[in-house]
């Protein structure tokens, strides 16, 4: 059974026009599996509907049509209990590495706030006050570690960080529950190309390391093929192509897609 699977799905939302209210289809009848274990790579336009389709998955947005299922639960009508060990097992990383972290928090705080939220459905047991908060301070150590950075960031806030060291904060923390699928959103869009270079190749360790299945969104065809094993192409909301990376990307069927490779420069070798 793939790790997610979509079904036929669409979202429309309603769009003034004058004295009238049209629909606008963003995502339409879009049909996709991710098997554990993989990279799906998603590229597309600007407004192509990538991001409402993980914002689907993710169960933070409502299909309008179809179903997502996340390891067999529907994730819009999971149960409040089916949804938050959906939840655990799948966490997004998003484009703007600060806007993700709250400014007045500690490194600390944040990056175990996902185990103290989760506590009561087995995050981290809860101890007596002194043990636990060893135990939270031990925890972010080594999700830190896993991301290359060392325990003197954990009394340090968010605006003391490169934007860099941000996404890899935001990583950390997407890691604490052990989850099995990442959502990436454009996740190097922002950050410059030696950093972003960086941070995929961050993203491929772990993947290994982790058994972790990835969605990569990004606007960077190269990337996109570094990283994933197969990529799905969005155009105004509807699946046009998808196929094993390498063969879609030696031999593009679409003249859509076409575009989008030609679009891109190769990627500097590193
Ligand atoms: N909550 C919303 N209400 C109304 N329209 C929306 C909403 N969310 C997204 N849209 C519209 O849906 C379309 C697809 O947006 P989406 O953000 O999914 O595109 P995208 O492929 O992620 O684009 P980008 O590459 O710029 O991130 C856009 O036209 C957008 O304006
Ligand atoms: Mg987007």
């Amino acid at each position: 059974m793939p790790l997610v699977e979509v079904n036929s799905v669409s979202k429309s939302y309603a769009r003034r026009a004058g004295l009238h209210s049209q629909r606008q289809t963003v995502v339409e009848n879009v049909s996709l599996a991710i098997e554990a274990g993989e990279t799906l790579g998603l590229v597309g336009e600007s407004g192509s509907g990538k991001t409402t389709l993980a914002r689907m998955i993710l169960g933070l947005v409502k299909p309008s049509g179809g179903t997502v299922l996340v390891d067999g639960t529907d994730v819009a009508r999971a149960t409040g209990a089916q949804m938050r060990r959906v939840r655990r097992q799948m966490q997004p990383v998003f484009q703007d590495p600060y806007a993700a972290l709250n400014p007045r928090m500690k490194i600390l705080e944040i990056v175990t706030e996902p185990l103290v939220i989760h506590s009561k459905d087995g995050g981290l047991a809860p101890g007596a006050g002194g043990d636990r908060r060893a135990a939270l301070r031990s925890k972010a150590v080594e999700l830190l570690a896993e991301v290359g950075m060392d325990e003197s960031a954990l009394d340090r806030h968010p605006h003391e960080f490169s934007g860099g060291q941000r996404q890899r904060i935001n990583i950390a923390r997407a890691l604490a529950l052990r989850p099995r699928l990442l959502i990436l959103d454009e996740p190097v869009s922002a950050l410059d190309v030696s950093v972003g270079a960086q941070i995929v190749n961050l993203l491929r360790r772990l993947q290994r390391e982790q058994a972790l299945t990835y969605l990569f969104i990004s606007h960077s065809m190269p990337l996109v093929r570094y990283l994933s094993t197969r990529i799905a192409v969005m155009q105004r909301g509807r699946l046009v192509e998808m196929g094993e990376a390498e063969e879609l990307c030696a031999h593009p069927k679409e003249a859509y897609t076409q575009q989008l490779i030609a679009a891109t420069p190769e990627l500097p070798q590193a």
